[in-house]
């Protein structure tokens, strides 16, 4: 069944637009001429959460610390939570080195091609498998991010905000239908790159876009950004009071140890005194559940360690040290 927006001869057109725009367009990035597989899964895992300029110098610097999947299976975990250092959301920096040891262990450093066997290796989804299908083995495969599922649903289904009109699973669904056979490398690069760099969430260039003739959310689109932002009746946490800023500065203290106190990791009080003004010993359990958070998402090791009984005058009893993993 096609409804109007799927007419064959739109598609044709916008496939068409959005080639050459992207041919005329797009940017020269690093990983874009890769076809490893692990070159690309580094690089999509980078980009989920992060812009493409601040990827690019991390992008470099893990692969040549980490050249192969191999190598980066074989690592500490603390080493790739270092190298991940500055880019945050770290549990990246783990669920990363998890795949790679699951390649490395269960199939023999080989990254399967196809989504369904991609999809099933542990840490990826269904964005990161279809991503690394095309843009390693160059499959016709349909996946969404923000940026895609933003333009397909302008062009296909209309205005965008303040909330989309459709679910996920019918832009997959439209994602699918309007892939031009065999350019599939070409055209999911391409919807990232107009959503990035045209038809971006709050500012897109519809007065010079070469798909607004066909484009269901034109002319609407640009009263609708216009509008006033809805202001939240309540204001959010201040980032500083934020769980993750917390996380972030234990992250670091941790990274931070010489390598010889690393292996032997650090007390709570010390921890505290670092990672908080006026820490004080009533802030323990709290730093403790910022510290077991990390340890959960496998950032973290902490180890309960008694003194030796004859150590002293101490009858503080055990103590908690924390290491990276
Ligand atoms: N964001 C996610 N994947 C990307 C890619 N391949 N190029 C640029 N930005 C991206």
């Amino acid at each position: 069944m096609s409804t109007p927006s799927l007419e064959p001869a739109k598609i044709t057109t916008v496939q068409q637009g959005l080639l050459d725009w992207f041919a005329a367009n797009r940017r020269d990035l690093p990983w874009r001429r890769s076809r490893d597989p692990y070159h690309v899964l580094v690089s999509e895992i980078m980009l989920q959460q992060t812009q493409v300029d601040r990827v690019i110098p991390y992008y470099h610097a893990f692969l040549d610390r980490f050249p192969t999947v191999q190598v980066l299976a074989d690592a500490p975990t603390g080493e790739v939570i270092k190298a991940w250092a500055g880019l945050g959301y770290n549990r990246r920096a783990v669920n990363l080195q998890r795949t790679a040891r699951h390649v490395v262990d269960s199939l023999d450093g080989a990254f399967p091609h196809d989504v369904e066997a991609l999809r099933s290796l542990p840490g990826i989804g269904p964005y990161t498998a279809g991503a690394v299908a095309c843009f390693a083995f160059e499959q016709d495969t349909a996946f969404i991010d923000t940026n895609m599922r933003r333009v397909l649903h302008r062009l296909f289904r209309g205005v965008d905000v303040p909330r989309p009109v459709v679910p996920d699973r019918e832009i997959l669904g439209i994602a699918s239908a309007v892939l031009p056979s065999g350019r599939g490398w070409d055209w999911n690069q391409a919807l990232i790159e107009f959503g990035a760099l045209h038809c971006t969430a709050r500012r897109p260039a519809c007065v010079v876009c070469p798909l607004q003739a066909a484009c269901c959310a034109y002319p609407a689109i640009q009263s609708a950004i216009a509008a006033p932002p809805v202001v939240r009746a309540t204001p959010g946490p201040r980032f500083h009071d934020s769980n993750r800023y917390y996380r972030g500065r234990v992250l670091a203290a941790l990274r931070d140890l010489p390598d010889h106190e690393n292996g032997n990791g650090i007390d709570l009080q010390a921890l505290g005194q670092q990672v908080r003004d006026n820490f004080t010993e009533a802030d323990v359990p709290w730093l403790y559940g910022v510290v077991k958070g990390l340890s959960d998402d496998g950032l973290a090791m902490v180890a309960e360690e008694t003194p030796p009984y004859d150590a002293g005058k101490d009858e503080s009893g055990p103590q908690l040290r924390v290491r990276l993993p």
